[in-house]
């Protein structure tokens, strides 16, 4: 045969034997899935909010940015939709909006499933992992030891370290882990680190079972234990996870404050899991609070395990979280995934009266995919309603400003399914009604009960509302986000009706009723 007709036919094979080799091996879903005409269009998949490609996903996990890019880890079991042995899945975004899938980041090995963590840029290359010149990404995680575990044993949970030199593509753990080993506490978890300015040293914030512990490190490898915080402080129905702990300027004043995030499961206010904040002070070693209340970042069902990116430029906090909750999470009626994140947030804290709150947010790019369709002045009269109609309120955004304090809104689709939501101003207090919104019967506690949450500060004159639905979810936000609540939903048709109802004696204005269509990200 000529040389050239064998090249001919040896050229397609050397292309395909290179393009095999070159595969994400380690996540073929992502291109099998990819390759499907289905992809990212199943039942209940959403449209604007991160899901993985396939199977089961929980809390975000090493959120960082370096070098142009927003890097998403996450809680991943590639093999099926429930929860099992955990790795890191991740995915990358440079606007926060679109994001691409990569191959998964980190594997259990043989000190055990790769838990919650976070992940920080060693600029100073303090670890040797990396250069100056090239500093490396540190991740720092739990490691879950299921033998451990079954042997009955209290220490399986221990911290540990990996390093990517190439801006996360891949990854090695560091031979010394695990880095901070275990005294005997059973929930022992989720390191979050960040760079101390003032100390000139690495924090470590973890959760030990009730109360969340803080340690120092000027390598990353060697931790020192410093204080704990919190075991008469704040909501105690569950166990502590997910610590996070940073600080902000209170808006309009320049004063510092830190804050510190703690997710707890169960003793959320509306059942399950939720996240509580507490407001107060930090020296390097200590965080101390005269903060009396409870306080949760979201008051919804569904917003579980968030924490805040590092090395964001210009000292944004941008929060995610995990839009689902420990209750139903395995529960839920999606098919070959399972759960969403939270948009992206933006963090700060707000003077509201005599009090300091933390508001959340979604950040201003969200803008980007949102096309305006419906914007006009909505006027009610007493005991009226008046009803909108959008082919897709399930992929929308919509928001009103108003001085109304009672109003009914109340999103239905061709089955008579419905979601209600209620600012009761007698009550002081919004609700969020999803009993009758579709699927729930898939889990006892889904859909039977009403949330509730308290809305004591609202503004004498107009409050905004703003609401973005996507096929799944619900994200609520009252005044830039003073008062929020994220819920899940699985309605059997999407919601196309919108009914404005007005229970007070006298008409109610909304003005600058907006509908806009929510544009697909994937
Ligand atoms: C929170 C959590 C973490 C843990 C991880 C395990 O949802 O329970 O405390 O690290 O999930 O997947």
């Amino acid at each position: 045969m000529k040389t050239s007709r064998k090249l001919f036919l040896l050229g397609p094979l050397i292309l395909f034997l290179l393009a095999c080799k070159e595969k994400p091996k380690e996540n073929p879903a992502v291109e099998k899935t990819q390759m499907e005409d289905t992809f990212y269009t199943e039942a209940y998949r959403p449209q604007f909010h991160f899901s993985p490609t396939e199977k089961w996903m929980n809390d975000p996990n090493g959120l960082v940015y370096h070098d142009g890019v927003y890097h998403l880890f996450y809680q991943y079991y590639p093999e099926d939709i429930v929860w099992g042995p955990m790795h890191w899945g991740h995915a990358t975004s440079k606007d926060l909006v679109f994001w691409e899938h990569k191959p998964i980041a980190l594997f259990p090995d043989e000190n055990g499933y790769i838990f919650s963590g976070s992940v920080v840029v060693d600029e100073k290359n303090t670890s040797g992992f990396g250069t100056e010149e090239k500093p490396p990404l540190v991740a720092i995680f739990t490691y879950h030891n299921v033998n451990g575990e079954k042997a009955g044993r209290s220490d399986f949970q221990t911290q540990g370290i990996a390093y990517s030199i190439d801006n996360g593509e891949t990854w090695e753990k560091y031979q010394g882990n695990p880095v901070i080993p275990n005294s005997g506490i059973k929930d022992f978890r989720d390191p979050k680190v960040f760079w101390h300015k003032e100390s000139q040293k690495w924090i470590l914030a973890l959760v030990a079972g009730d109360h969340a512990q803080f340690y120092s490190s000027e390598d990353l490898k060697e931790w020192e234990y410093m204080s704990e915080f919190g075991k008469d402080k704040g909501a105690h129905g569950g166990v502590w996870e997910c610590p996070d702990l940073f600080p902000l300027n209170v808006d309009g004043t320049g004063e510092e404050k830190w804050v510190l995030l703690i997710s707890i499961n169960p003793g959320a206010p509306n059942g399950g899991s939720g996240t509580q904040y507490f407001i107060g002070n930090f020296d390097g070693t200590t965080f101390t609070t005269t903060q009396k209340d409870t306080r949760w970042l979201d008051w919804g069902t569904d917003n579980y395990a968030g924490v805040t990116y590092n090395n964001i430029p210009n000292e944004d906090r941008i929060f995610i979280g995990w839009m689902s909750n420990w209750q139903y999470a395995t529960d839920t009626p999606t098919e070959n995934w399972r759960s969403a994140m939270t948009v992206p947030r933006k963090l700060s804290l707000q003077n509201f009266g005599e009090e300091i709150g933390l508001v959340n947010y979604p950040l201003e790019n969200l803008g980007t995919i949102l096309k305006s369709e419906i914007n006009r002045d909505i006027v009610v009269p007493a005991g009226a309603e008046e009803t909108l109609n959008f082919d897709h309120f399930n992929q929308s955004e919509v928001r009103f400003n108003t001085e109304a304090k009672d109003l009914v809104l109340t999103f239905r689709n061709s089955m008579e399914e419905e979601l209600v939501l209620t600012m009761d101003n007698a009550q002081k207090a919004f609700s969020l009604d999803r009993i009758a919104s579709g699927k729930t019967g898939f889990q006892e506690d889904f859909g039977s009960k009403i949330q509730q949450m308290p809305i004591p500060n609202l503004q004498e004159k107009s409050n905004e509302v703003r609401i973005l639905m996507d096929w799944s979810s619900i994200e609520l936000f009252i005044n830039g986000g003073q008062y929020v609540m994220t819920a899940q939903l699985f309605p059997n048709a999407p919601y196309t009706e919108l009914q404005i109802s007005n229970p007070s004696a006298a008409s109610i204005e909304l003005n600058e009723f907006e509908v806009s269509r929510a544009e697909s990200i994937w």
